[in-house]
């Protein structure tokens, strides 16, 4: 007679692939959580997950299965013990979501519809959630609210920020539907920079990028001529706009101590929301000057008009995220930047091979 093994219990990770859900794969495994992740690969590839495989010298389960599938994603509930989920599955790309908004409702609002009823059809009742800053619209309109508390009140202005706001809700009201069942964590993420300091997973943007530290690195080698500073005629120290970066392992970690309160909360069910920043703002050139001094080099820029949509200031006030999940960061700019330029050296075209292939062919 063999004792029966108590069953794993896992933690589906859905956008595993992706940028901030593979750091937040490689901080779960370091953790001691089995991990399987979900992707429909619409905006990452499958290197990354066999690059976590390497790094954390872990088997990941790995579906490749939209969300929006609802069938198929039944498989993994029925395969698995999960016991928790965190949702990082969903299209980010602000300009985009203005010119076609309809994919992006499709995409995120029916995914997240679909996980939630398997969630609640196999009781499985945590769930972590990617949110954002954006939830906040332009919070300058109240400038008491700066640095901004979860208590600002929301109003994004565009569609990619109406589906977080909108996701915020049907959270909201699903708990309030049958409270005990369920523990909903929020995270508003202010502004995720930098990469794994191992230099094996980072971010990986197809095609131009629209963020700031992406495309300096792009131009650091090479790939794009300069970068344009959209506007300096703000009303902050240097004119340009102010954010909140944060280091994507701090965010990966924010995320296993939204897990342990979720686990370890005395309340029999909750939906909170949490802001994940490091409350300290910078400017887009305080952060050019910190990527060039990382990189050795000063890319060349130029000033440029204002991008439409941006607003002057985004900086969190992250004092309850300290308070309740005992997480605060521990990395800076300077951090963030060295080891991007050490992801962006090393892997020049990303997780695209097209840079090696050219290495050996020259
Ligand atoms: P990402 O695009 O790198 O990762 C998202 C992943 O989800 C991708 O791998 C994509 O292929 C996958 N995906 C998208 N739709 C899917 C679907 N229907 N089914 C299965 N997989 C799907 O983006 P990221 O930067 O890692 O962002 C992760 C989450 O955090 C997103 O929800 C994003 O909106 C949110 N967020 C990101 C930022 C940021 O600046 N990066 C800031 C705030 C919030
Ligand atoms: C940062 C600063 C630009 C590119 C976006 C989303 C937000 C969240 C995080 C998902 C701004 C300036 C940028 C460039 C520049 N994502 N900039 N030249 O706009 O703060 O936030 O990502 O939820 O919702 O809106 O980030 O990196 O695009 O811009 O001068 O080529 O850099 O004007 O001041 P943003 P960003």
């Amino acid at each position: 007679h063999t004792p029966t093994q108590p069953q794993k219990k896992y933690v589906l990770v859905t956008g595993g692939a992706g940028y901030i859900g593979s750091h937040t794969v490689a901080e779960l495994i370091e953790n001691g959580y089995e991990c399987i992740v979900v992707d429909n690969l619409d905006n990452s590839s499958y290197e990354s997950v066999s690059r976590l495989q390497i790094l954390t010298k872990h088997k990941i389960t790995f579906y490749h299965t939209d969300l929006c599938d609802k069938e198929e994603l039944r498989k993994i509930f029925v395969n698995h013990n999960i016991d928790s989920v965190i949702h990082f599955a969903g299209l980010k790309a602000v300009g985009e979501s203005t010119q076609i908004p309809l994919k992006y409702y499709r995409n995120n609002i029916l995914g997240t519809l679909a996980l939630l009823e398997l969630m609640q059809e196999y009781h499985v009742e945590k769930l972590v959630f990617s949110s954002s800053a954006t939830v906040y619209g332009d919070a300058t309109r109240f400038p008491d609210m700066i640095p901004i508390p979860e208590e600002c009140p929301l109003g994004p202005t565009n569609p990619y920020g109406n589906t977080k706001y909108t996701i915020e809700k049907i959270l909201n009201d699903l708990y309030e539907s049958e409270k005990k069942n369920w523990k909903f964590a929020i995270l508003r993420y202010f502004n995720p920079i930098g990469a794994h300091p191992s230099g094996l997973i980072g971010e990986d943007p197809l095609g131009i990028p629209n963020n700031l530290l992406p495309y300096m690195a792009q131009v650091a080698v090479g790939r794009r001529e300069k970068l344009n500073v959209f506007g300096n005629d703000y009303d902050s120290r240097d004119g340009t706009p102010i954010r909140d970066y944060i280091h994507v392992v701090d965010l990966a970690k924010g995320h296993i101590a939204a897990l342990k309160y979720l686990d370890n909360t005395k309340s029999e069910g909750l939906c909170r929301e949490w802001n994940l920043g490091s409350g300290t703002g910078s400017t887009v050139l305080e952060v050019y000057r910190a990527f060039c001094d990382a990189c050795g080099d000063d890319i060349p820029y130029e000033i440029t008009g204002r991008r439409a949509g941006d607003v002057l200031n985004l900086t969190a006030k992250p004092d309850r995220a300290t308070n309740e999940l005992h997480w605060k960061t521990e990395l800076n700019v300077a951090d963030a930047c060295k080891d991007l330029w050490k992801w962006t050296t090393e892997n020049p075209f990303g997780y695209q091979l097209k840079g090696v292939v050219d290495k050996f062919a020259a």
